[in-house]
């Protein structure tokens, strides 16, 4: 095994002109949490996509799971690396069961029928999802069960690197209490977590051993837990000056209507 889970070197990725990532660099060891936090357009979930292979995107670098080259796998292939994402905007699937979904999963990890079972079982317990494993996947699930529902799968199909998009936002004070400690319980020496937020609430149950801040599409600043009270105290606007960073040009990608309510599917 690697020491680091995720290792991403200079990754750009760009739509059409538009370029969104601009040389990302970014490390977690196994067995860390990472907090991803950054104004909005900075690029956060697009660095998730681009990890997931979304297609839309023209990609140059290098990310590595475990030491293994990711960027040039398929999705399944990607998946089946150990990589796994929590939606920002998780994706409802009609007619899928959610326990269905999870031995199906499990089945392609190789595990046993007895073992899944087990899994969803413990899993199911942990984050009270029992009453949702026959029901479709995230269909008709409230916002923040959604968010549950995400953090369970996790669990069960035990990623060697989670990567969770805002698992807060959305979220009421007790759930994302209930969801930060989903994500400590998750911590552990064969998985590496990176979790993109926008508020230091939730730092305040789950310890991350590094915080780092995206702007324009660049990992600007990188430091331990005290880092998120800073961001605080001086906004992203203080650290741009801070920093001598420039604001971006005015004309600037906007974000997509579309990108509020769904996430778009994968090509497989
Ligand atoms: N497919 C696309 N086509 C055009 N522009 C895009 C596309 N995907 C992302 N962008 C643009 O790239 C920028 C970064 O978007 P991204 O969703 O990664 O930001 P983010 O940091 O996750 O923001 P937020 O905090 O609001 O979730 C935005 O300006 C967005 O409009
Ligand atoms: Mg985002």
């Amino acid at each position: 095994m690697s020491k680091l889970a995720l290792d991403i070197n200079n990754l750009e990725a760009s739509v059409g002109t538009i370029e969104i990532l601009k040389g990302v660099n970014l490390e977690v060891p196994f067995g860390e949490v990472h907090a991803l936090m950054g104004p909005n357009g900075s690029g956060k979930s697009t660095l998730c996509h681009v990890l997931t292979g979304r297609s839309d995107y023209t990609v140059a670098g290098e990310a590595l799971i475990d030491g293994e080259s990711l960027l040039d796998k398929a999705v399944d292939v990607r998946s089946r690396m150990g990589l796994m994402q929590a939606f920002q905007y998780p994706v409802e699937v009609p007619g899928v069961g959610l326990a269905v979904f999870m031995r199906e999963s499990g089945e392609e990890r190789g595990w046993t029928a007895d073992e899944i079972e087990a899994r969803i079982m413990e899993a199911g317990d942990q984050y009270d999802m029992d009453r949702f494993l026959e029901r479709s996947v995230n269909n008709d699930l409230s916002g923040g069960e959604k968010k549950r529902s995400e953090v369970f799968q996790m669990a069960v199909l035990n990623p060697k690197v989670a990567v969770l998009d805002e698992i807060d936002s959305g979220l009421d004070i007790d759930a994302v209490r209930e969801v930060a400690e989903g994500i400590e319980r998750m911590r552990g020496p064969e998985v590496g977590v990176l979790m993109i937020t926008h508020y230091s609430r939730i730092l305040r149950y789950v310890t991350p051993d590094r915080i780092h801040v995206m702007m324009d599409g660049r990992i600007v600043e990188s430091g331990g837990p005290e880092l998120s009270a800073r961001l605080e105290d001086e906004g992203y606007e203080g650290i741009r000056e801070r920093l001598g960073i420039e604001a971006p040009a005015e004309g600037k990608a906007e974000k997509r209507p579309s990108d509020f309510f769904t996430e778009t599917p994968f090509d497989v």
